[in-house]
């Protein structure tokens, strides 16, 4: 009743067309929480997680509506109050709201949002660089408030390039007195497109030597209500991306953010597949799986992404020899491991590093989802594998993918709910 069933043994072949950015499209829902107006944004995926967004937006006094993928957020009369905490703590993204409260209100009060089964998850950086910026924090058990009397603007570095802080910082800074140099900051396309829609509203943020990854944000600017689109989803691409590599065929991803994918696409290659651009997609050709990765670390972008890393472990499980998987952003990312081996994988985990062993074969059985790129990788392996795999606990996997078993089956997999 909530599982995915997927019978593999075949080759993908066909078309399929590439969502908008989960990570893209939750930071711009918080920003137009500054916007007071309507704001548009198109190519919204319909996930979960945007739909938890909406919620807590609401909660707060937006008015929200859909037009098919277009999201109307209107935050013209919007309260203060404190968000439900089951609702806060129900999705880590709700996080982003700080930063937008603070701009928008100059206070906020809210749970911790809490880890998941990937890592703790704290909010430390979060917090010392929203200090740093006048905000008095007061935490109690698992709820905090912030107030800042007046936000105001400063040089700030985060001690690691945090996605999350980053897009904080740059939500408050926006709203802030004077000038905020945040340095040290998170790079990711995502950070790009927040920039970008807050940059169409109205707002000055440099992107200063940027490939030092400083960012230079002018503060106190009126925010105008805009049209924007999000950018499709990278990681939602290199999915679908790897699973050709593990089944071998010959696919077409539609609208794939192509310049966001280097590495992917690198490895790729460097795995004998063919992978060509053209400008409205990429087309991917591979004989299935063959070499393995001797070694390779997950990191920030531009590097390989931890996102990425469940799906790569699963197309390894059948390379022809060893290869070695390092995580290196998440405490506790190698979950799917356990499943991996109920299909007959061979992988050894120590600390944050996995060793895969190819096996001939995988063998569809029942496994569990247990977080949602863990739950994508299993539906990718049940791809490779022989018989039926059953994926369990697909509400993981539907928070960040609109329609996994739509997209797997226009690649020609024979998948369905059940
Ligand atoms: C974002 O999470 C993404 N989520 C994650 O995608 C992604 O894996 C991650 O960035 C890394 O790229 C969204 O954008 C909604 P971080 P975020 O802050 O912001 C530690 C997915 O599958 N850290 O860069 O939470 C943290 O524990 C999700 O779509 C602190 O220690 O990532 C982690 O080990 C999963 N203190 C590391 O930094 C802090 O205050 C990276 O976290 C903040 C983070």
């Amino acid at each position: 009743m909530n599982a995915i069933h997927v019978r593999g043994g075949n080759p993908l072949f066909g078309e399929t067309k590439i969502q908008g950015s989960k990570n893209a499209v939750l930071p711009v829902m918080a920003a137009a929480l500054l916007i007071e107006g309507t704001s548009v944004i198109e190519n919204c995926p319909r996930i979960t997680d945007v739909f938890h967004m909406q919620q807590l937006l609401e909660e707060i006094g937006c008015k929200i509506h859909w037009r098919d993928r277009s999201l109307y957020i209107d935050a013209a009369n919007v309260t203060e109050n404190a968000m439900r905490g089951e609702l806060v703590t129900g999705m880590r993204s709700s996080i982003m709201l700080l930063g937008a409260m603070l701009g928008r209100f100059g206070k906020a009060a809210m749970n911790h949002p809490g880890g998941c089964v990937i890592g703790e998850r704290p909010i430390d950086i979060h917090l010392e660089a929203l200090k740093q910026m006048g905000v008095v924090i007061c935490e109690e058990e698992c709820f905090f408030t912030a107030t800042a009397a007046h936000l105001t603007g400063t040089v700030i570095t985060l001690p690691m390039p945090s996605v999350g802080a980053t897009e904080n910082v740059i939500l408050a800074a926006v709203m802030a007195q004077g000038v905020t140099v945040l340095k040290n900051a998170a790079k990711e396309p995502e950070i790009t497109a927040l920039c970008d829609f807050l940059k169409a509203a109205g707002a000055v943020i440099e992107a200063d030597s940027f490939a030092e990854s400083t960012l230079l944000i002018r503060g106190r600017r009126k925010l105008y209500p805009i049209s924007f689109r999000i950018p499709t989803d990278r990681i939602v691409a290199g999915t679908y991306l790897l699973s050709v590599l593990g089944t071998g065929g010959h696919i077409f991803l539609k609208d794939a953010p192509v310049k966001h994918m280097k590495a992917l696409i690198q490895l790729a290659e460097a795995m004998d597949a063919e992978v060509s651009v053209c400008e409205n997609g990429i087309t991917v050709l591979a004989e299935g799986i063959h070499k393995t990765v001797p070694y390779l670390e997950t990191g920030v972008y531009p590097l390989f992404p931890t996102d990425m890393q469940s799906p790569l472990l699963a197309v390894l499980t059948k390379a022809k020899g060893k290869s070695v998987i390092c995580e290196k952003i998440f405490e506790n990312r190698l979950r799917i491991v356990p499943e991996l081996r109920k299909m007959g994988a061979r992988i050894e985990v120590k600390d944050n590093m996995a060793t895969v062993y190819g096996v001939e074969a995988l063998k569809g059985t029942r496994v569990e989802a247990l977080e949602l790129r863990g739950g994508a990788a299993l539906i990718l392996a049940g791809c490779m594998a022989e018989g039926e795999t059953i994926v369990e606990n697909r509400q993981f996997i539907e928070r960040g993918y609109e329609d996994i078993v739509r997209d797997y089956g226009n690649l020609g997999v024979k998948i369905n709910t059940a």
